[in-house]
């Protein structure tokens, strides 16, 4: 049972996935339209890596989605250069994944995307050659264990002339596969003459790779195999401090653009954020219902640092949760009853996280708000510490309790890589309110 549908939405309103490149997700993209032309200008600019660094959950990955879909979008209306394709799926680098493997999993998803885009890239001229031989190589029981997405390309209407095809049977090896791939991003992107366009691939969360040493080494590994492939750009987001880290270093200096730095959508457009996705959402134009108003999504928005992934994720938790009991109707019954639900968590979340840290861990914590929610391990005597590991204690404190999240980078002490969560922020505003 889906509690949205019997309110008159399609979907929750509050879904949490990064908005995606197609009309549905520009139409959702709130106030970006500088940061959108940065993000262009630093794809089309140079054929360097592009990295964008911000906290989690503020908007990166479906800034790029957006931005690219739209570059698509023109270059298929207009036919003018160069073109831009949104990658199907995003990636993830770990410290111990081999580049064969990875280069794999990024053909797939280009096979895949191109597939996709069939239709309209054959109406613009470009032709997959054995487009028939690798959907069915695709959905071959050989490689069903390989992704879990390739059924996709079943649904993708691109016009399959079977016959003429290469047999895509047990004989149709992976390295066919690739020399396939890699012909159709050659045709499409002839080196040298759209040195700039590319399929888009985002590499997600490169924070998790935890140290910007490792970061870098991984990068360096990569630089002259999948990153250097013709049709392919990469964009490179992150967190604490990652991204600004990895440009410092000599060995890719030259090929990888300064970060871009996303902070979250402004407080003043957090009303914005909910109205869009009403109007989208909804199945007949004002008919929907949600138990909370706009006031109340906006407040949400202001105690969780404007972040919107962590608002709406509260606010989609507080509509399962009141839609147990008698639904508010009127905007006072909503305030009220949101206002009894923010203060019931607010004293759940003292309570669990008071059995977890000491009172000086709390002290450390009041201190890193007052820094803004974040700081760096050689800021210990600002903290009143004589050295970090004295600190780190209380820091690890902090992190049991869902506080604050650190990565520790040893080559760079000074890197804010301490931050405060969206469960510190939510805490921060239960204990201002006793
Ligand atoms: N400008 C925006 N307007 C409206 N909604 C947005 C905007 N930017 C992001 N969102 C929403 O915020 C949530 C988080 O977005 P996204 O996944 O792009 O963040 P992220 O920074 O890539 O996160 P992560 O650090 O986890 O990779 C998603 O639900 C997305 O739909
Ligand atoms: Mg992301």
């Amino acid at each position: 049972m889906n509690i949205f549908h019997e309110w008159g939405f399609t979907e929750t309103p509050f879904k949490t996935h990064p908005l995606p490149a197609d009309e549905n997700g520009k139409a959702l993209l709130v106030n970006r339209k500088n940061e959108i032309k940065q993000l262009k200008k630093s794809l089309s600019s140079s054929s360097n890596l592009v990295t964008i660094e911000g906290d989690n959950g503020v908007g990166k990955t479906s800034l790029v989605n957006i931005a690219v879909y739209e570059m698509f979008d023109d270059y298929l209306r207009t036919g003018v250069g160069p073109l831009f394709i949104p990658c199907d799926a995003r990636f993830q680098l770990s410290a111990d994944i081999e580049p064969e493997d990875f280069i794999d999993e990024v053909l797939m998803a280009v096979a895949q995307t191109l597939l996709k885009r069939g239709k309209e890239l054959k109406d613009r001229g470009f032709y997959l050659e054995n487009g028939g031989a690798i959907i069915k190589w695709l959905n071959s029981p050989l490689i069903n264990g390989y992704s879990g997405s390739v059924n996709i390309v079943k649904h993708l209407g691109f016009g399959v002339g079977t016959t003429q095809q290469a047999n895509p049977g047990a004989g149709f090896l992976k390295s066919g596969f690739k020399t396939t791939v890699l012909n159709w991003l050659s045709d499409i992107f002839p080196p040298y003459e759209s040195l700039d366009g590319g399929i888009v691939c985002i590499l997600d969360n490169m924070e998790l790779l935890q140290t910007s040493q490792i970061a870098r080494e991984q990068i360096e590994r990569f630089r002259d195999k999948v990153f250097a492939f013709t049709g392919l750009r990469w964009v490179l987001c992150g967190s604490m401090g990652i991204m600004r880290g990895v440009a410092s270093s000599p060995r890719l200096h030259g090929r990888m653009n300064m970060p871009i730095n996303l902070c979250g959508v402004d407080f003043k457009y957090a009303i914005d954020i909910l109205l869009t996705r009403i109007k989208r959402f909804e199945i007949v134009e004002d008919k929907g219902y949600l138990p909370i108003n706009c006031q109340e999504f906006e407040h949400l928005y202001k105690i969780l640092h404007n972040n919107t992934r962590n608002a709406l994720n509260y606010a989609n938790n507080y509509c399962l949760d009141v839609s147990d009991s008698n639904l508010p109707l009127t905007n006072e019954e909503k305030r009220e009853t949101f206002y009894k639900w923010l203060n019931y968590q607010s004293k759940e979340k003292i309570k669990a996280v008071m059995t977890l840290i000491k009172p000086r861990a709390l002290e450390v914590f009041k201190q890193i708000i007052e820094c803004n929610g974040e700081l760096s391990p050689s800021d210990y005597d600002i903290f009143g510490f004589k050295n970090w590991p004295t600190m780190r204690r209380y820091i690890s404190q902090l992190e049991v309790a869902g506080l604050v999240t650190s990565i520790i980078d040893e080559s760079d002490k000074r890197r804010k890589t301490i931050l405060v969560t969206a469960e510190g922020w939510f805490f921060n505003y239960s204990i201002s309110l006793q």
